[in-house]
Parts: C-alpha cells; structure tokens; sequence
C-alpha cells in the first residue's frame, strides 16, 4: 500500500466512446487532484495517447468552462496497439517516465479491460463508468446516459408531432450494439407502440405486428416503433412492416447526434462525485479500482470483479413496457 503522501502526480484519460459527461469527470479529477496537492498531466486519445506519450499538463485553469461541455477535451480514441503487449508495455514505460503515481481512465467495458492490463503491469489505476450505453454491470449509472437519453427523447418527440399528423409508423433507431438500456428507457419515455433490444430474441410478428395491429384496434393510426442498433436494422424492419401489413414506416438513425450535446445536471452531477472518489482512492493507495453508483451510494470495487458482473435488461422496466405496449 502507498502512504498518502506518495501519490505526486496523476494522470487522466478518456477512452472509447465518448459520454456527455467526460469532461465534468477531468474536471472533478484535475481540481480534486489539486485540491489535495496533486499534479495532474492528462493523457490524449485515449490509450493510444498513453502508449505514445500524448500529454497535456492541466491546471484549474485548464478545467475552466468545460462541466457544461460534450465531447472530451482529452480526445478519445479504441487503441488497437493497447490490445497487444507490446503496447501495454510501451503504455507502462510512458506512466515510469512521466513519474505518474496512478492514473484515472474514463470510458466504457473496453476502458476498464485496458485498465486491468495496466493494473496488472503494476500500475495503480482507477475507473470512472462512462457510456452512454449505461452497461457497465458494477454501476447502476454510467455517465452520459441520462444526457443520451434525453437527446433521444427530445428527437422521437419531433418526430411523433409529424407522424401523428399523417397518420404513419415511425421506425427510429437509437445507439446500443450490446445493450438495450437506452432503447428501453426511450422507449418507455415516449411512449412506443414497440421496443427491440438485443438481450432479447426478437419474434417480428409477436413484437411488432402484434403491437402496431393492437394499437390500430384500439384507435391509434401513428406508430412509433424504437429499436437498438444491436436488436435489428431499423431499415430492415421498417421493410418486414411494409412487406407484412402494408403500411410505409419512415426511418430515422439517431446515430452519434445521441453521444453529444451539453450534459444534463445529473450527467454533470454524478461525473464530479464520481472525478472526486477516484482520485481519493489514488491518493489514499488504492488501485485496481472501478467508482460506481450502487443502489444509489457512491462507491468502488475491483476492477476485475466489477468486469465479471453482467447487467441485464431492467425486468421492472421490460413488465411496465409491455403493459404500456399491450393495449
Ligand atoms: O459508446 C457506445 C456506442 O455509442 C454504442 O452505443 C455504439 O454501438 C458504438 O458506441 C458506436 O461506436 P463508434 O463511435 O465507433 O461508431
């Protein structure tokens, strides 16, 4: 274990996908690192950055007017070479050059398997969950979702008003190759006649027939079905729709508009609490680390453990949909 007054110097990354919400998190680290007497040297595009020495030296000034902005000040990046050895260890030989004492990463599962390896080379290392997929399993929130989700929402509900107005099927298509959380959280937000997600088998006459033939009887003549990128093309079922039924969606690709734009006050909120357990888990000797949020209270586990956990799809929320759905 490192005494307190070890750890000099730290640095920051982020990684992957980027959250609305990343730079609330290097602010909290860069001015909760200072605020204890820690420097703080922030380590660009990602892994990539780290293995080829892409630094950045930040001061409080540096972190000025970023908590309200999108996209990563740091830049991101998915570093093929980080996945060999050859780059971990040019990864380790820059943290021994730079004298960094432990490292903060934001960023999503790839993230965090980055930050084991590096764990495991002997480097202190914490995470910080940020993806807008919200699928790190260890942490009931990750940063960017609720600003993903809103985006998302403030979207479908444009497109409702021109649906509604000429009495079409909306197929819109919402991000998540693996995880259906946002598919399934904007879904129930706006009201979809549907919702695929990929953790669950997709019987088309059964989720979407079904449903668009139930609302029909019941008085409905606009559809909105929403579908994560991982569940089925959007394309593909607007197509099965117009084959099977007749009717002609329209199709919309969210696309990466949803990793965008200023975060949301919890987005920001949670990106500060989280900035600020990291770096006192590096200053008080801990490594190996992931911060999460569980069951609402901010707190951290090994990195490892956190990546052995799996979330699957909100039960509760899936019961509530298909009550909502099946009328
Ligand atoms: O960051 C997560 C995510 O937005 C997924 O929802 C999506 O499938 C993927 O990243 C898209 O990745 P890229 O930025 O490489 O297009």
């Amino acid at each position: 274990m490192k005494q307190e007054n070890a750890v000099r110097r730290i640095g920051v990354m982020t990684s992957g996908g980027d959250a609305p919400g990343m730079n609330a998190a290097v602010r909290a680290v860069v001015r909760a690192a200072i605020f204890r007497g820690i420097e703080v040297v922030g380590i660009r595009r990602g892994y990539n950055g780290l293995i080829n020495g892409d630094i950045v030296r930040l001061d409080e000034k540096s972190v000025a007017h970023v908590i309200n902005r999108g996209g990563t000040i740091l830049y991101t990046a998915r570093s093929e070479e980080f996945m060999t050895e050859a780059g971990q260890q040019k990864a380790v030989a820059t943290c021994k050059m730079l004298g960094l004492d432990g490292i903060v990463v934001i960023g999503g599962d790839g993230t965090f398997r980055g930050a084991l390896a590096l764990s495991k080379h002997g480097i202190s290392v914490v995470g910080i969950p940020a993806t807008i997929d919200n699928d790190i399993a260890c942490s009931n929130y990750c940063i960017g979702f609720d600003t993903a989700a809103n985006t998302a929402i403030e979207c479908i509900d444009k497109l409702r008003d021109t649906m509604q107005s000429h009495e079409r099927c909306s197929v819109v298509e919402v991000m998540g190759r693996h995880a259906g959380h946002l598919a399934l959280y904007v879904g129930l937000a706006v009201g979809a006649t549907a919702v695929l997600v990929p953790e669950s088998k997709v019987s088309f006459d059964e989720d979407i027939i079904e449903k668009i033939r139930n609302a029909r009887l019941n008085g409905f003549t606009h559809y909105m079905i929403v579908v994560a990128e991982g569940a089925a093309s959007a394309m593909d079922v607007a197509k099965k729709i117009k084959d099977e039924i007749c009717i002609e969606p329209r199709v919309t690709v969210l696309g990466h508009i949803q990793r965008g734009g200023t975060p949301t006050g919890r987005d920001r909120v949670t990106a500060t609490r989280m900035g600020y357990r990291a770096v006192d888990i590096l200053a008080s000797g801990g490594t190996n680390r992931v911060v999460c949020l569980r069951n609402s209270v901010m707190t951290d586990i090994d990195i490892d453990e956190g990546l052995a956990e799996h979330k699957g799809i909100d039960t509760e929320e899936m019961t509530v949909l298909e009550a909502m759905t099946g009328v």
